[in-house]
């Protein structure tokens, strides 16, 4: 499958910066600035164009563990931890497993060491990789003082407290780069207005011919983002990518055609990132106008996925999960011609998995008992019959539980 890499990238890293914001109240495009501070730092350094994209590429997704750690924080699944450790550390297992091959080791598990050695893990300067140095640069002055903001006129201040700094919280070498590069063009290019554009050079068009192991690794990597957005749907989207998958060697599909519609199911519900965690985890029955925000993810989750070329088919089954063959569903109130298989398979998929997994407003339940909501709906004519058919038999040996994942070869 061949798809437009970096685009893919940059919209999974505007979902994450919308994360970022919620979570930690960091201004819109703090990873796109990040990326693009970080490149710039980069070139100072002479690096090549390859190094350079996998320095943008883990700076933009610095924090992509953020909600995972803050989540398994509040589910007690991990303990309180002041100094953020775990977001460092399953951040770089995260990027490990979709850069399998770079060479990337400590890039974001050191993005919050100080040179003095007062950092979560005590790493002094020397001890950890360029790339950590200036995604700890870059990320730490962003956050403090805000570049989409900052005043030009005040640049010269700025870099007296990165001067200051070098040896204790940022690296000297790292601090050199950042006086050098920081001036009133790369200023400007980190401005709202320009950042998209910014960020296009940082990381550059980027046509990759996906092998399904590379499809399915960036979908795992998704799916492990949005999950972590809500305790209650922490196996939602994963689950049903491994259902998907499962239905697909079902149906006897080549694997080219069960990594798309993985990667799909991986993506359905990417939208949900923007979607408030009170609403999402609101234990009792919703408004309104809840209920329209809480729908309205499917319509961010085409928006995000838009304008990538290669992604289109994908993008139109993530898009159409929540349509109904009788045009009652939403977003488009599309109808049954409208519908190819796989969205219709994606929207069983959903829906089956959404009454099988316990809720804040539900129980777990059965195979049999989410069939028969399932089935139900088929003979109202909401969903595909057959489809639900095929589904009663495949996934009957697994009561309604999960589906652990099976790796495809090639
Ligand atoms: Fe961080
Ligand atoms: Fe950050
Ligand atoms: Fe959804
Ligand atoms: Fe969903």
């Amino acid at each position: 499958m061949t798809i437009r890499f970096d685009k893919l990238i940059k919209s999974l890293g505007t979902a994450l910066d919308i994360i970022e914001g919620e979570l930690l109240g960091a201004a819109t495009n703090h990873g796109k600035r990040i990326a693009v501070i970080v490149d710039a730092l980069g070139r100072y350094f002479g690096l090549d164009g390859r190094t350079r994209q996998n320095f943008a590429i883990c700076a933009l997704f610095h924090d992509n563990a953020l909600s995972e750690y803050i989540l398994s924080e509040r589910a007690g699944l991990a303990p309180h931890d002041p100094t953020m450790k775990l977001h460092c550390e399953l951040g770089q297992r995260n990027l490990d497993a979709l850069l399998h091959g770079s060479d990337i080791s400590g890039f974001v598990l050191y993005h919050h060491e100080w040179a003095d050695g007062r950092g979560p893990f005590g790493k002094r300067e020397g001890e950890y990789p360029l790339a950590a140095e200036l995604i700890c640069l870059a990320d730490a002055t962003d956050v403090a003082h805000r570049y989409d903001t900052y005043p030009e006129e005040k640049i010269p201040e700025l870099l007296e407290l990165i001067r200051k700094d070098a040896g204790a919280h940022f690296t000297r070498r790292a601090s050199e780069a950042a006086c050098a590069v920081i001036d009133g063009e790369l200023l400007r290019s980190l401005r709202n207005d320009r950042i998209q554009e910014s960020s296009e050079k940082a990381i550059p068009p980027d046509e990759r011919d996906m092998k399904n192991r590379m499809v399915v690794r960036f979908a795992l990597f998704v799916s492990r983002i949005i999950d972590y957005k809500s305790t209650f749907t922490r196996r939602h989207t994963s689950q049903i990518a491994n259902k998907a998958w499962y239905m697909g060697n079902w149906y006897h599909w080549d694997d080219d055609l069960k990594a798309q519609l993985f990667l799909a199911a991986s993506l359905h519900d990417v939208g949900k990132l923007t979607t408030p965690v009170g609403i999402l985890e609101k234990p009792g029955p919703l408004t309104d106008g809840e209920f329209l925000i809480i729908k309205d993810h499917v319509r961010v989750t085409g928006e995000l996925l838009k304008d990538i070329d290669g992604m289109e088919r994908i993008r139109e089954w993530a898009s159409n999960h929540h349509e109904k063959l009788d045009g009652s569903g939403y977003h488009r109130g599309k109808t049954a011609e409208a519908l190819d298989f796989q969205s219709r398979l994606l929207g069983c998929l959903d829906i089956y998995q959404a009454v099988s997994e316990e809720r804040p407003y539900h129980p777990g339940r059965n195979h049999r008992d989410t069939m028969k909501i399932l089935s139900d709906m088929a003979a109202k004519g909401f969903v595909d019959r057959d489809i639900a058919g095929d589904m009663d038999r495949a996934l009957a040996p697994f009561d309604g539980g999960d589906i652990p994942f099976q790796c495809p070869r090639g």
